[in-house]
Formats: C-alpha cells, structure tokens, sequence
C-alpha cells in the first residue's frame, strides 16, 4: 500500500528511540504494519540543536508540519499548549493521532475525541500510561465484554523509585531524591511526578476508559510522597509492610444503591508480602480487577526512552493495519454514565 507519512512533534527522549526504531526496522515495521511507514517530519524547538537527525525533516513549525502531506501526527512534546491545538488541528484535518501526553489526556480527551468522531481520524495513546506496558488497549479492547471493578497500582516510576530506595537505605526524603535526580531517575523538575499530578493524571485516563465515563485530573483525589519520612518507612517495615504511591480507581456503591466512581492517588503503606511491595526501580505495575476475569496483574518498565516507544509503535501499526483496511480503531465510549465521585470521597 501506500507509505503512512509520519508526523513526529518533539525528539527527546521518547521521539529520539521512536525516530530510531522506525528508520532502523522500516522493512520489518512496513511488513508488520502492511504498508511501509515513513517519517516525514521531527518538529522541534531547536532543529539546529539536533545534528544527529537528517536535516531535512527537520523543522521548528510543528503546525505547519502537522497541515502538511501528513497522514499520522504523534506527539511526544507534552504540555497543554500549543499542544491541544496541534492535536485538534490534526484530527480535524483526518490526520490520526498517537500520543503520550497524559496532563493533555486527563483534561481534553473529550474534544479530542469528538474531533477524531467527527472526522474518522484514529486516537491512539497507549504510551500515555505505564510504559511499555500493554493496558490501555486490555482495558479499551479484550476487557470490553467485562465489568470492570477495580484499577489499581503504580504508575509512576520516578516516586517508586525514590520509596523503593528510602526503604532500602533509611535514608530521608530530600536526600533519596537528590540521588535520583544525579542518577537521571528523576526530571530536573521533579514536581509532576513528587506531587502526583502525574500520577493522577494517569488515574484520570485509567478511570475514564475503565469505566466508560469522563475523569479529569482535577477528579481525583491526590496526595504526592514529599511528605513521607524516613520515620514513616521505618514504622511501616516494623509492621512488616512498605510505602508505594498507589493511584485507585474504584467503581464505588453508595448506600441507595447509587454506582459511582472513585480516583485517588496517595502513598498507601502495603504488607511486604504483597506482590506490588516487589515492584522496584522505575517500573510499574497495576491490578484490574473484573467481574468475569477475576483479578489480572500488569507489570513492566513504566518509563525511559524505548520502553515508551514500543508503546508509541505499537499504536503507530494499529493506525497503519486501520488505515489498510479502511477502518477505524475502538471509539472513546464514555456511554455509562456512571457519576465521578466528588475528590476526596473515598
Ligand atoms: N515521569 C514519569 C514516571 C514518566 O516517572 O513514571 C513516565 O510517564
């Protein structure tokens, strides 16, 4: 078939293995996909920053790149804005979308979604939680059938990093993240992470596909890890349990009987025989519990370069293998109307 002409806005980390992989295993990837995939275009702020790339495609006018001959646009710049407009700017234009950007996610999939119904593009964002990890699509796809019950876990590795080794050492807060952020385990701004908003972030998306409904960030209910002490983790290994920053995302009953939804993300103190207090370094790993399939358990590399590209890919030959048959991928159906719990209500 015809090559899918691909977009990519922002080459760091995630866009640098994602521009790699594509141009390394094109053969295999264009076999895969059914129809050959070619980059068409990096945008990033600084093209002249960038002399590993082939100068050519790049360019620092991502809006013109993604108006251009461009048949998928995938994002990895992260931020609101401009980012929403590019995305919506694409989506209208029949351009489908593959992203990672989680804060953009949790506050404007609706528009997003109704910009990808409205003109058959394909909205895809595998990437945006956990990783490498395959959970979005489980929960959009196999688990479509299922009532799902329960979303639990960690979801963010820059924090289970940081508890993990206070458990380890007994060293403090301040101290631990010092050590990540010169180890590379933590952003030069660790806020989003620290703070949970990205993890929240992630609850949001988790609650809104599980449960068929609309979370935003601003739902859930969130407490990040600055305020836990080498003393907390102290008292918690005497009782023979650990720290994990959890984000729960729960189909809750209230007592008439009403169903609601509950998001949270806060430090949860778990037996150490639990199989989560296991999970170390920068990955991540979530339970989902549903009516028929009992209780399933997803663990992986949360985070990093080309674990979050494989997820990237994976989303790019969906597009490809939609575009070839001339189909679409699973809608947003946020149908249930199951009513989000007000934040703090647990
Ligand atoms: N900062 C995030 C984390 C990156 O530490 O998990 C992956 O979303």
């Amino acid at each position: 078939g015809r090559a899918l002409r691909v977009a990519l806005l922002g080459c760091g980390t995630v866009g640098s293995e994602v521009a790699r992989l594509l141009t390394e295993q094109a053969d295999e990837f264009a076999a895969r996909a059914g129809a050959p995939v070619e980059l068409a275009g990096i945008a990033v702020r600084r093209p002249d920053k960038h002399p590993e790339l082939p100068a050519h495609l790049l360019t620092a006018d991502a809006a013109a790149l993604v108006e251009s001959d461009v048949d998928v646009v995938v994002e990895l710049v992260g931020g609101i804005e401009p980012t929403l407009e590019w995305l919506l700017s694409a989506l209208r234009r029949g351009k489908s979308v593959v992203t990672a950007n989680k804060a953009l996610l949790a506050e404007h999939t609706a528009e997003l979604a109704e910009a990808a119904d409205a003109s058959g593009a394909d909205l895809y964002f595998e990437a945006s939680v956990a990783g490498a990890i395959p959970l979005l699509r489980p929960l959009r796809e196999s688990l479509a059938g299922d009532r799902i019950t329960r979303v639990m876990g960690i979801v963010n590795g820059t924090t289970n990093f940081i508890l993990s080794a206070m458990d380890s050492t007994g060293a403090g807060y301040a101290e631990t993240l010092d050590e990540a952020s010169r180890l590379g385990y933590a952003e030069a701004d660790p806020t989003a992470d620290v703070d949970g908003y990205d993890a929240a972030s992630k609850a949001a998306i988790l609650a809104s596909l599980a449960f068929h409904t609309r979370v935003t960030a601003s739902d859930v209910h969130r407490e990040g890890i600055a305020g836990v002490t080498a003393s907390d983790i102290g008292a918690a290994k005497l009782l023979g349990r650990t720290v994990k920053l959890l984000a729960i995302c729960e189909r809750v009953t209230s007592e008439d009987g009403t169903e609601s939804v509950s998001a949270r993300v806060h430090p949860v103190m778990i037996p150490r025989s639990h199989q989560l207090a296991g999970v170390g370094g920068a990955f991540n790993a979530v339970y989902v519990e549903a009516d028929a399939a009992g209780e399933l358990m997803f663990y992986g590399q949360g985070a990093g370069g080309s674990p979050t590209a494989s997820a990237v890919l994976g989303d790019l030959v969906a597009v490809a293998r939609n575009r070839v048959v001339g189909g679409r991928g699973p809608r947003e159906s946020a149908h249930a109307g199951l009513r989000v719990r007000p934040m703090g209500q647990t």
